[in-house]
């Protein structure tokens, strides 16, 4: 999708306090800084030196009584050397900056990158990537755009503004500069009021803009669905209606745009008309040369030529400090699951682990898991079955802290996770989950992934022990094969063996199957929990199961229901029992046969 900036409301105040954050990054290469703002002052100085020569080689072009042409000659190669040290003041100018802005980029960048994997679960399942990483490019632009033109636009045109004022109050009295100081703030204060009532328009025109970008990006996604329902006709006339109103927009914003740089040039036209009428009225009178005259015209034009690009600076300076300060927010959220200050290093030993008491809820008003106790022994099998929606992959969930419980706690080895560090909690855990997304890379690379120093042979293990090794002897790129973004272009149980290849990579104390093995048929299915029964041995593994048949053998079952549990035992204390277990198990049986 194209990024587009977001234009901010008029009433939003400036966020100045933005600058105080961006403070600290300009510091880094103070030399540079230094340096720049010195090229700075001297093209300021050497363009405020350009009238004054054209004015000189004027005077002594007609001055009659200087016959040799070596003075204005002279003057001329004065002028442009002169021209010449101001464009190039400016560039090395640029140069010098441009690494400050580019490292402040980089840095930020890097923080926020950061920042988003420290942030929690919760936050990001709420947040739309495409949304996140506009506000990321955004806000990082955004800095870019703030330093080039705060420090070498507003800046610069100001203190020019100051110099010339200075210079005409000086050399030619007080009404010259009233003129030019008056006409500045006039064309100031019309270009900021404008700006301001145009935001409208502009919001209007990127709100269409990335309406019609959406619709479209959507609707090419689902290619497949629309040619399943013959709806051609219909996404082009939903398109076309969000263009319809783009068109409508760009056209208001047009004529908005036209009723500003109309105001402004009739500001300029009017200041420039009025300088060059006193001048001439001076020159008639002999007060002034026509030397004076070309240097007040130049000083004008000179004035108003950047004062120009004063309502496109004025409006990006305002979104780059909304921008920024966004992405600041961003990062001063805090994560709601973060290591305590004095976090351990969990220690397994065994893998013990206890759920004691665990309730919890994704939102406050439905509540997910209710007073869950149970207890995974060393080394040994425990399932969790029940319906879909019971809570089990949020048992998972916890144990892996994406999330806290309300109350109660989970140990692993006699450690409340709560009080080690998530790295080295997460370190200790291998897991096959319930929907496995895939990087879009090889799926050599992607198993590697589990175990990112593993050497290839350890990888071609693990490939074998997932019985993917078929499936990608049938690859005429083998291994190699790209799986296509988040592994769409793998099949639901080539995937799942994926993860079970990245986890057997892995090989922790205790391992977690999420239905692992819920997308495979009967047959592989047999085969890859033989595998994962040869893995998992001398492992503490807690198996989340579709199919009551894979966990026949486990040492203990705990069934689910509501986030409650309400039975466990081995599977033929289950049986004996006649409760749910026992009718879930008669139903499969009967499936089967
Ligand atoms: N991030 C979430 N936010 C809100 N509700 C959720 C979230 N994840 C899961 N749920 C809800 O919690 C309940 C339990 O989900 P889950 O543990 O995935 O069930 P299952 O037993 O099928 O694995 C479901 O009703 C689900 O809709
Ligand atoms: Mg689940």
């Amino acid at each position: 999708m194209r990024p587009h900036r977001q234009p901010v409301d008029p009433n939003t105040p400036m966020q100045w306090q933005v600058f105080r954050q961006l403070w600290p990054y300009l510091l880094e290469f103070k030399q540079r800084v230094i340096l720049a703002l010195l090229c700075l002052v001297a093209a300021k100085l050497a363009s405020i030196g350009l009238p004054f020569i054209l004015k000189h080689t004027v005077d002594s072009l007609n001055d009659d009584t200087v016959k040799a042409l070596a003075v204005p000659l002279s003057l001329v190669f004065a002028y442009g050397v002169l021209r010449l040290s101001n464009v190039l003041l400016g560039e090395v100018r640029d140069t010098l900056f441009g690494r400050v802005t580019e490292r402040a980029m980089r840095r930020l960048g890097l923080q926020v990158f950061e920042h988003l994997h420290r942030l929690d679960l919760g936050f990001h399942l709420s947040r739309q990537t495409g949304g996140l990483s506009r506000d990321i490019e955004r806000g990082t632009s955004g800095i870019s755009f703030l330093m080039r033109f705060m420090v070498f636009n507003i800046c610069p045109t100001l203190l020019e503004i100051a110099l010339v004022v200075g210079v005409l109050l000086t050399q030619y009295g007080v009404s010259f500069a009233l003129i030019i100081l008056c006409s500045v703030i006039a064309y100031v204060w019309f270009s900021m009021k404008a700006t301001d009532w145009r935001t409208e328009y502009v919001r209007q025109v990127n709100q269409a803009d990335s309406s019609t970008n959406t619709r479209a990006i959507d609707s090419l996604l689902n290619y497949e669905t629309v040619k399943y329902f013959n709806n051609e006709q219909y996404e082009a006339n939903l398109y076309d209606s969000n263009l319809a109103q783009w068109e409508t927009a760009r056209r208001k914003n047009r004529l908005s745009l036209f009723a500003l740089n109309g105001g402004q040039a009739f500001i300029i036209a009017t200041a420039m008309t009025s300088m060059l009428l006193l001048a001439a009225l001076e020159v008639g009178e002999g007060n002034m040369t026509i030397g004076d005259f070309v240097l007040i015209n130049a000083f004008t034009m000179q004035i108003f030529m950047p004062l120009n690009f004063l309502g496109f600076v004025y409006r990006e300076i305002r979104g780059s400090l909304a921008n920024i300060e966004n992405l600041f927010k961003l990062l001063d959220r805090t994560p709601q699951v973060d290591d305590s200050q004095d976090a351990t290093t969990l220690v397994t030993h065994e893998g013990r682990i206890e759920f004691e008491q665990v309730s919890f809820a994704y939102h406050d008003d439905r509540p997910i898991l209710s007073n869950v106790s149970f207890t995974v022994e060393p080394g040994s099998k425990v399932a969790v079955v029940g319906e879909s929606g019971a809570g089990k992959s949020t048992l998972v969930k916890l144990l892996f802290r994406f999330y806290d419980p309300a109350s109660g706690r989970i140990t692993i080895d006699g450690q409340n996770i709560a009080d080690v560090t998530q790295h080295s909690l997460r370190q200790h855990i291998g897991i096959v989950p319930q929907d496995t997304v895939l990087f879009n890379d090889s799926i050599f690379e992607n198993i590697r992934y589990g175990r990112p120093d593993a050497n290839e042979e350890d990888v071609y293990e693990a490939i074998r022990l997932a019985h993917l090794d078929q499936f990608i002897s049938q690859l005429p790129e083998g291994a190699q094969t790209k799986v296509g973004e988040r592994g769409l272009k793998l099949s639901g149980g080539e995937k799942q063996r994926v993860a079970i290849a990245r986890a057997i990579l892995k090989r922790p104390a205790i391992m977690v199957f999420d239905e692992a093995t819920s997308s495979l048929d009967s047959q592989s299915e047999q085969a890859i929990l033989r595998a994962l029964r040869e893995v998992a041995k001398g492992h503490t593994s807690l198996v989340i199961a579709h199919r009551l048949s894979t966990i026949v053998d486990a040492d203990k079952i705990l069934v689910m229901s509501q986030g409650r549990l309400i039975e466990h035992g081995n599977h033929d204390a289950l049986l004996n029992q006649q409760g749910v277990y026992a009718g879930l198990w008669q139903a499969q049986q009967k499936q089967a046969t």
